[in-house]
């Protein structure tokens, strides 16, 4: 039985509710990265095969947390804006193509797709507010589309998309299906082979529970050797480890899209955390961090000085609780937050509004104390 209070020794004056912004740490990734500082202190890298052993596990856990059919599916990236790029300047684009997105986008997801206007790429963004996003998705799709791209779960307002309702339309159509994950891994079950995406990337730094600049890439077996490449380096090829050969090509394997060195720092540190969640289960963490999101938008709907701007419908919210005071403006909201976080209420201004986002291990029992400082500010 794991008990949360010791994989979770966060200091009790803090109510942190900003994993959709940078996440906590457990105990035991803190003590994996001490474990290894003081390793390359004293050994070096006198153990680099065991390294290796880690990575090589870590690649394991990331197949079980994304459902992928192999190993060979993954890659190890710096983050999310650096898979978008390279789907983006991997496929081979037509003047005259279109990639279809929403007007939610984190700019990670919106300015990659941007950049391709000098190759006569459009990008067209759904109005996504209304009661059907998947269906305004869809609506600005026609034959010259060669690419949806989302995020699982918008970093504003919170909304959980239909992925695998997109996914089914991409697969029909023959349109890449492109998925920015990072405000859904850790935080909620996630399929790849469900909903038919061809790719998926997430940086580690949020719902994960891990470092920042070590990321997971998904590329679908029908596109890992479609993508052009546009790094090289030793650790792509795929006779990895043979330094005297003259001749070489890339590995078959997503590792074809991993240059250089790896980030060994990161990747005891993902390994560890993701240790957590096997042992918990996604299942789980979803059912508990979706008790929590449920409890926060109650609040809020509860009270007629709030509006809840995330959807509560089932299936359309995630860990990301957006909400507005009424009577406030920009500035007023800008106020609250500064008064939340120096209360050691860790949130985040976004969307106009204060985004609140917990995980499957917050105790609930300080979310009174977090509504009376809210009341406080709103009511002076
Ligand atoms: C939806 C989304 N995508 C991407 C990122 C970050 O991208 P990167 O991993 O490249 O820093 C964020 C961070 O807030 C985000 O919310």
């Amino acid at each position: 039985m794991i008990d949360l209070k010791d994989e979770f020794p966060l200091d009790r004056e803090l109510i942190y509710l900003n994993h959709a912004a940078v996440g906590v740490w457990p105990k035991r990734t803190s003590d994996a990265v001490k474990a290894f500082a003081d390793e390359n202190m004293r050994q070096g890298a006198t153990h680099y095969p065991q390294w290796m052993k880690v990575e090589r596990e870590l690649r394991g856990r990331l197949k079980w947390l994304v459902n992928a059919a192999s190993v060979d599916d993954i890659a190890l990236l710096k983050n999310t804006s650096e898979g978008l790029s390279l789907v983006a300047y991997g496929l081979d684009w037509q003047s005259g193509d279109n990639v279809v997105s929403t007007d939610q986008e984190f700019p990670s997801n919106r300015i990659v797709w941007e950049s391709l206007k000098s190759k006569g790429v459009e990008l067209r963004l759904a109005d996504i507010s209304g009661d059907d996003p998947e269906g305004s998705m869809l609506d600005l799709v026609d034959e010259n589309t060669r690419l949806l791209t989302v995020s699982s779960v918008q970093f504003g307002t919170g909304l959980k998309m239909d992925l695998a309702r997109l996914g089914r339309v991409c697969r029909e159509r023959g349109i890449f299906f492109c998925v920015d994950a990072i405000q859904s891994l850790g935080a909620l079950q996630f399929d790849v082979q469900a909903i038919h995406a061809d790719a998926v990337v997430a940086d580690a730094h949020k719902w994960l529970l891990g470092p920042e600049g070590l990321a997971l890439f998904y590329i679908s077996p029908a596109w890992r050797q479609r993508l052009k490449l546009h790094q090289y380096g030793w650790h792509m090829v795929e006779r990895l480890g043979d330094f005297d050969a003259s001749q070489w090509s890339p590995a078959t394997s997503a590792r074809r899209f991993e240059a250089g060195s790896p980030n060994m720092l990161g990747i005891h540190a993902l390994n560890a955390t993701l240790s957590l969640f096997q042992e918990i289960g996604m299942d789980e963490i979803e059912t508990a961090l979706l008790q929590r999101s449920e409890l926060l938008m109650a609040t809020i709907e509860h009270d007629d000085q709030l509006e809840l701007l995330t959807p509560s419908l089932d299936g359309r919210y995630g860990g990301i609780v957006t909400f507005k005071c009424c009577q406030m403006d920009d500035a007023g909201h800008a106020d609250l937050y500064r008064n939340l976080m120096a209360s050691g209420v860790i949130c985040a201004h976004r969307a106009g509004g204060i985004r609140f986002s917990p995980h499957f291990y917050s105790d609930t029992s300080q979310f009174e104390k977090l509504w009376q400082i809210v009341q406080k500010t709103t009511r002076l």
